[in-house]
């Protein structure tokens, strides 16, 4: 953690521990409708071979497996100690790591990776500390780097938005409702995150934006 702390900072950090201490057993059975994603994630994403690649706040690390199973040399990390224990349970690569880290503050020097991705987590946090872990991807990835979000969206049509905007309020965190209506793509660019391509998932659910780092 950063600096001083808001109210609404230490209460999303208090959550989030404790939320994802309960759900890390069970969290893989939950995301199933995901799994299809994190190798289209990977092909979408298209690095080089031979990229170093910072997965943040990856869970249980299922998208890092996806880019450990091509060869990638991945480094997961998370907040949660207990979805970073079973990440670490679940490795079966050499070429995968998984560490404890607040991605509001990485570990990691400058222009480290070649690539930084971030799955279905950029909406569970407030503003300030969505802004904060785009900043930290940004420092930690190379000078016109690859930078991938992948989260929710709405579809196109006025009833299937309605429908899974409803859907999924029903059981995601409170800034769920803030971050589907807020525009990510101006803060990606906001942030020096250039979108060069963009891909529909989960029936229109969801979206991947990959970016390019253009940090000078
Ligand atoms: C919904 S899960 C998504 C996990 C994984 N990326 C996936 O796609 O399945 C959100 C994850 O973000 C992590 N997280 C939330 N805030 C974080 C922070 N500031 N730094 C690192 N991880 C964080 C949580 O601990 C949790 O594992």
């Amino acid at each position: 953690m950063a600096g001083k702390l808001t109210n609404e900072e230490k209460e999303y950090y208090s959550t989030v521990r404790k939320t994802f201490a309960m759900l890390a057993p069970f969290y893989d059975a939950i995301v199933t409708p995901f799994s299809s994603v994190r190798d289209r994630v990977v092909n979408f994403t298209n690095a080089q071979m031979g990229s170093k690649i910072l997965e943040v706040a990856t869970g249980t690390g299922q998208q890092a497996f996806a880019f450990a199973k091509k060869g990638y040399e991945v480094i997961g990390i998370d907040i949660s100690e207990a979805m970073i224990n079973v990440a670490k349970k679940k490795n079966k690569f050499r070429n995968a790591k998984f560490e404890i880290s607040d991605a509001t503050n990485l570990p990691f020097e400058d222009n480290s990776f070649d690539v930084s991705s971030i799955s279905f987590a950029l909406h569970e946090m407030p503003l300030s500390i969505r802004e904060k872990v785009l900043k930290e991807m940004v420092r930690v990835t190379k000078p016109e780097g690859i930078i991938v979000t992948v989260d929710y969206d709405l579809p196109k049509n006025k009833i299937g938005r309605l429908l899974i905007y409803h859907f999924i309020a029903l059981f995601e965190a409170k800034y769920y409702k803030n971050f589907i209506k807020f525009d990510l793509e101006a803060l990606l660019n906001k942030n020096k995150i250039k979108i060069i391509e963009k891909d529909t998932i989960l029936h229109g659910a969801g979206r991947i934006l990959k970016g390019l780092n253009k940090k000078s």
